[in-house]
């Protein structure tokens, strides 16, 4: 499993982050060979269409719109895909491992969904599948998890890991734009998925979250089991609500572990305004990781976009043609081991303080109904607050942060709270850091 000095390399999708990928393998070849010690030669990318510019000049680079032409090719050792969702990546990955290729990756959902087979796939060729790009853009958080970090058991993350609602939350949280004005700015900037619901859904930070959890924990999470909510409900009067209490609302991926079981949740999080975590602005990411050894730590940096994630594919391979050359039998040798059985605790067994935002109509008594319902549940308020008006006719806005409360008494209270005739069915839910 030795390679030489020449690594020959090919990239499938020419995409936002395949072309970028290409970009620094050109430009960069001078500098990475100096630091490597290997020069890294890009024969051939694939794709459907090469009708567009790609601002890049492929000269020297064989063009194809067929995938067979890479995954044939002998002298073609590492394979880079950046095509993007499961289907036809999975397929194409697999027959890249099988045909002996190592392959480096981007792809968080493929990870995430199919990691396990694939990983099997990749060890049973003697191969190394890597996937620095796919959490955290040009953060290099899988190596820092695997390596930096190795002497740690890890108690919590907590990570801002999807650049597009955090964008969308910055410029509703600075500027008081509206939800889908921020949206379609984030679109503009290429920060979003194909499909952004999986971006305002939560449904990439899970996928996110599942491939840091998997690697904190060393056996695979299950992604379904990952509670997730996403960010579409929240509107400006909250996020100034929020601000008003000296919180700032960031879409958090939390990862907690009691030593045994771990919490993990996707969901928008009232952040307290003097966090590090409150900070992190726009598309950048962080994860805030405590280890048992090391204490806090954070990881910051550009979490989405060309360039950030085409310097984090090509760390992995630089990372791999140093370890393949010293022909270390660990590589091969996944962090995360398909024995090793993880427990997730269900929400039900979580306790959170809660924000909880209604609209009533401004009659008497109805505060005291409302607060009844949820000390029918146990919950205590800590904080209240309702406007006089909202220009929403005759409903006015009422905000009550609790202390900390199991969430199956929350859900109750909230069905009790639904029942009343005088609120509004669309009551928000959110949770406080802790
Ligand atoms: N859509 C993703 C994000 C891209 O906004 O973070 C990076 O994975």
């Amino acid at each position: 499993m030795r390679l030489g000095e020449k690594i020959t390399v090919g990239i499938l999708g020419m995409g936002v982050v395949g072309t970028g990928v290409a970009k620094i393998l050109l430009n960069q070849s001078q500098l990475l060979s100096e630091r490597t010690g290997k020069n890294f030669h890009l024969k051939t990318v694939v794709d459907l269409d090469w009708e567009r510019d790609r601002g890049v000049d492929l000269a020297g680079v064989k063009t194809t719109t067929n995938f067979d032409e890479l995954v044939a090719d002998p002298e073609i050792e590492i394979v880079v895909e950046t095509i993007g969702g499961i289907e036809p990546a999975c397929s194409m990955v697999r027959q890249a491992l099988a045909a002996g290729k190592h392959v480096v990756t981007a792809n968080k959902a493929l990870i995430a969904l199919k990691g396990e087979a694939l990983f099997k796939e990749a060890k049973g060729n003697g191969v190394e599948l890597r996937f620095e790009a796919s959490v955290g853009g040009g953060i290099p958080i899988i190596k820092s998890l695997r390596e930096g970090l190795v002497a740690n058991k890890i108690k919590s993350m907590y990570g801002i890991i999807n650049g597009t609602s955090n964008y969308i939350l910055t410029r509703m949280h600075q500027e008081g734009m509206g939800f889908d004005a921020a949206l379609q700015e984030a679109q503009a900037k290429g920060f979003a998925e194909a499909d952004p619901t999986l971006d305002v859904g939560g449904g990439d930070a899970a996928h996110k979250l599942t491939i840091l959890a998997s690697l904190a924990a060393g056996g695979f999470v299950d992604f379904n089991a990952i509670p997730v909510e996403g960010i579409t409900e929240l509107t400006t009067l909250d996020i100034n609500f929020a601000k008003s209490f000296g919180y700032v609302i960031k879409l958090l991926a939390i990862y907690r572990s009691d030593g045994e079981k771990l919490d993990l949740r996707v969901h928008p999080t009232l952040v307290p305004g003097d966090h590090l975590l409150a900070a992190v602005n726009n598309e950048l990411n962080a994860i805030f990781v405590t280890g048992d050894y090391v204490g806090d730590t954070m990881f910051y940096g550009p979490g989405a976009g060309q360039l950030p994630t085409a310097s984090a594919i090509v760390s992995d391979l630089a990372d791999l043609s140093h370890l393949l050359a010293a022909g270390s039998e660990v590589a091969v040798t996944p962090r995360i081991k398909p024995e090793k059985k993880v427990s997730l605790f269900t929400i039900k067994e979580i306790a959170n303080r809660f924000y909880l935002r209604l609209f009533t109509l401004d009659q008497p008594g109805i505060l005291t109904q409302i607060a009844g319902a949820l000390g029918q549940y146990g919950i205590s308020i800590s904080s209240v607050v309702q406007l006089e008006t909202h220009g929403a006719g005759d409903y006015v806005p009422i905000v009550l942060l609790t202390h900390e409360a199991s969430e199956q008494a929350m859900f109750k209270a909230i069905a009790a709270i639904k029942e009343f005739p005088f609120v509004r069915p669309d009551i928000l839910r959110l949770r406080l850091f802790k």
